[in-house]
């Protein structure tokens, strides 16, 4: 006997079909939590969290920062990627190694082999955060999937169709838990219902999430 027979030991998750195209995992990254949590505070370390402002001159209630080659960001010019932080200047933090494996092994589970991402956006919700529904569409090339990974306090996610009137489903996602959207759903409607207070071991009065995208 040797450890190869092991590797190949599947995840302790159980999965829950969303839609077409997208599929929730639960437990998927809960090996990896705790390292993925010090990852994105090192990550948040270097480019802290801010609250961006929309087009429209709200801030967003969402703190965000990113890590990658690429990063999300929103001001009063619109929404885009770009290579820096608009704060320092610099490159953002590159993508821990923990991250972009995690990402890359959740979208092959979920039936998109070779997910590479180059941004990977990191949200931080505490209690009555919440994130309205919005598709994810400042990607260049729509055929890589949405990996989003949930970290501390439990949310509840909204998950819609390609119309933002249409109905919505809610999931709870607790931390280690993994969404994956491409495909058929890859344009679909999606948000956060407002946190609820609590305390995690980990994160205290948190919920980070990280959702890592193919942008160009
Ligand atoms: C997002 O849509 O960017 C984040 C979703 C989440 O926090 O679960
Ligand atoms: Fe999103």
């Amino acid at each position: 006997m040797t450890a190869d027979l092991f590797d190949d030991l599947p995840a302790p998750v159980s999965e829950e079909r969303l839609a077409d195209g997208a599929v929730l995992l639960r437990g998927f990254a809960l090996a990896e939590a705790t390292a993925l949590v010090s990852a994105a505070e090192d990550v948040m370390r270097r480019a802290p969290l801010r609250h961006m402002v929309t087009p429209g001159g709200r801030a967003m209630a969402v703190a965000m920062t990113n890590c990658g080659p690429l990063g999300w960001v929103s001001d009063r010019r619109g929404y885009r990627y770009q290579g820096t932080d608009p704060v320092s200047g610099e490159p953002w933090p590159a993508m821990p190694g923990a991250m972009v494996a995690l990402a890359t092994r959740a979208a092959d589970h979920a039936g998109y082999p070779g997910f590479v991402p180059d941004a990977c956006l990191v949200n931080e919700y505490r209690a009555g955060t919440r994130l309205s529904l919005h598709q994810d569409r400042d990607e260049l090339d729509f055929a890589a999937p949405i990996v989003s990974v949930s970290l501390g306090l439990p949310a509840v996610f909204l998950f819609g169709g390609q119309a933002r009137s249409g109905p919505v489903s809610r999931y709870r996602l607790a931390h280690g838990d993994v969404v994956v959207w491409g495909g058929a759903s890859r344009l679909a409607f999606h948000g956060v219902a407002p946190l609820a207070a609590g305390l995690h071991p980990l994160l205290g009065e948190r919920r980070i999430n990280l959702t890592f995208r193919r942008a160009r």
